[in-house]
């Protein structure tokens, strides 16, 4: 084994030591940062996101309140409640937990969320402040991509990176975030034609394509750092990311390990930026 492990449940640790002491001190001033989570439907998957999440929360001080409908619950009804969320003081983080039942239109329910309290950062106006170089909140799974990137002094300017995924959550906005730190920034995903051409070329990889074990040894660089996103559970009941960790440890010269790499620092990023929100809610009260 070559590479240098990027722990991200490490890494996430530290981070939430140093955050909950902002929570803290929030607090004492009388405002506890609050977060609202909306979750639709009854996804499995979502269930156990939200379920970390509100750990999380009450673990760094955050008041956190899940807001649960049904399936078939009208879309204006959930508008109704962002809206009442918007006007809330207690309430500095508002998250609409994706994917949303297919009877609704995404961009009308995110883009109701108020932008200050967007810290999902998926509302529209906070995805053009991203891509301008203007960002409010930078969506968490990105946003904790660059932490263990700067934390590993791992360079990013001049840099080829290359990131497989176009999903709005992620490959886009970590492509967009690469590109501001001055990399040279190719986006594929898993129909790009001659996928390794471009993979092997990369010094930063950054793999989120929900195909198990995908991103093998040859495709790598040797030394590159390979970031990986995903988390799939193999037939055999076992988790593994979207990278084939086994060989490609041998290449790259750094890669996260699945559990315990960017998962953990995912959550991490959602309660800075809810801190954050709160924090800005309290400059603004004060001006
Ligand atoms: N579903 C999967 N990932 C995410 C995420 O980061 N935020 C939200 N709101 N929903 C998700």
């Amino acid at each position: 084994m070559n590479a240098q492990i990027i722990d991200g449940k490490l890494l996430a640790s530290h981070v939430r030591a140093e955050w909950k002491q902002r929570a803290a001190r929030l607090t004492e001033q009388g405002l506890r940062p609050g977060l609202a989570v909306i979750m639709v439907g009854d996804n499995p998957a979502s269930e156990i996101y939200v379920r970390n999440k509100v750990k999380a929360c009450s673990e760094i001080g955050i008041h956190s309140e899940v807001h649960h409908f049904s399936a078939n619950t009208n879309q204006d009804e959930v508008l109704d409640c962002i809206r009442v969320l918007n006007q809330n003081q207690h309430v500095h983080g508002i998250l609409v937990q994706l994917p949303l039942p297919s009877h609704y239109i995404n961009n009308q329910v995110i883009t109701s969320i108020a932008i200050q309290k967007d810290v999902d950062g998926f509302h529209l106006y906070n995805v053009g402040a991203l891509v301008t170089g203007n960002t409010n909140f930078a969506p968490c799974t990105p946003f904790g991509v660059t932490m263990m990137l700067e934390q590993h002094h791992i360079p990013v300017e001049g840099r080829h990176a290359v990131v497989i995924g176009r999903s709005n959550i992620v490959g886009k906005p970590m492509a967009m975030m690469l590109l501001e730190r001055g990399a040279t920034v190719t986006i594929c995903s898993s129909k790009t034609r001659d996928l390794p051409y471009f993979t092997r070329s990369a010094d930063i990889l950054v793999v989120a394509t929900g195909q198990p074990q995908m991103v093998t040894a040859e495709m790598v660089k040797p030394g590159a750092a390979v970031i990986d996103v995903g988390i799939n559970r193999l037939p055999d009941g076992r988790l593994c990311g979207d990278v084939d960790f086994d060989s490609v440890k041998n290449v790259a010269g750094y890669i996260t390990p699945v559990p315990g790499g960017v998962g953990p620092m995912t959550i991490t990023m959602l309660l800075c930026n809810t801190i954050l929100a709160a924090e800005r809610y309290q400059k603004n009260a004060s001006l």
